[in-house]
């Protein structure tokens, strides 16, 4: 087992791509802190990681909030003493251009997919630095590679690339690895809310398909693989990357819708 006995919190886990990087942790014998705003899909996960024979432990946290990331942390160390790795996951996505974004929704959206990754990498770093642990932020190809009408994140998305390689230069003399993660479109929450949003969503996911040289979406379990690579010992030299994860993104066909 790559991960047997380390102490994961993985934020955004109480559905999608974070639940399957929590189950995929506790797989490769990890003990999972599974952090999410929506308490309820957090204790699912957990059953999830239970079932599988695992240990967890639900936290309701919203990652935008400095009180409840320093919490997150407190029932972190009360419960298992130690974190070893961190992986900021939660995000939301506004389908807006700038223009029809307001500027509640551009704060929010900045508030947990940028901010969240600051505040956690903040309230933790102190604690990785005792177990030489690493960070997993997860961006997107749309950080590098944009798409329409969803400005806002696409921006977030830019900034997680950025953030990873400050926050592995600056730690790195410490231990700390930190990494992040640019997944293709994939088969969970904020790709179904995408497809939602466009005039033909069966068809933009058929069209999103096509965009990937793989010609398919991805599954949250080939993302959360990509996690537990960059978790493990296996990356011991792997620091400041960004590590696509999209079937070949961008060397498909562009999109019919
Ligand atoms: N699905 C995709 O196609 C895709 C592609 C590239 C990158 N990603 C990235 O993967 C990550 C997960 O996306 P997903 O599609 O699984 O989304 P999802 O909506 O299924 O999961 C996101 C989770 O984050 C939680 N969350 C939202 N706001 C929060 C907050 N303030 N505090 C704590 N938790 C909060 C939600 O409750 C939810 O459980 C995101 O960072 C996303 O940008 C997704």
């Amino acid at each position: 087992m790559k991960l047997h006995q380390r102490v994961a919190v993985i934020t955004g886990a109480g559905s999608g791509i974070g639940r399957a990087c929590a189950k995929e942790f506790a797989r490769e014998g990890a003990r999972v802190v599974v952090a999410d705003i929506h308490v309820e899909g957090a204790r699912q996960t957990v059953r999830d990681i239970e079932a599988l024979g695992g240990t967890g432990l639900a936290v309701r946290t919203d990652v935008s909030d400095p009180e409840s990331v320093r919490q997150l942390a407190a029932a972190t160390l009360d419960t298992f003493f130690f974190i070893h790795v961190l992986v900021n996951n939660a995000a939301i996505q506004v389908n807006k251009t700038v223009e029809d974004t307001t500027f509640e929704e551009w704060n929010a959206q900045l508030a947990v997919n940028l901010g969240g990754v600051f505040l956690c990498s903040k309230y933790f770093i102190p604690h990785l630095r005792k177990t030489r642990g690493a960070i997993v932020n997860m961006s997107s190809v749309n950080g590098y590679f944009v798409e329409p009408v969803c400005a806002g994140y696409c921006a977030t998305k830019a900034g997680i690339i950025g953030l990873t390689k400050a926050m592995a230069i600056d730690h790195g003399k410490d231990g700390i690895r930190v990494n992040c993660i640019c997944p293709g479109y994939i088969d969970a929450g904020l790709a179904e809310g995408y497809f939602q949003a466009q005039p033909d969503p069966a068809a933009a996911r058929t069209a999103a398909g096509k965009l990937h040289a793989l010609w398919r979406i991805g599954r949250p379990e080939e993302v959360a693989r990509m996690a537990v690579f960059l978790a493990s010992d296996d990356a011991s030299f792997v620091t400041g990357a960004s590590m696509a994860v999209d079937g070949g993104f961008g060397s498909g066909l562009p999109p019919a819708v």
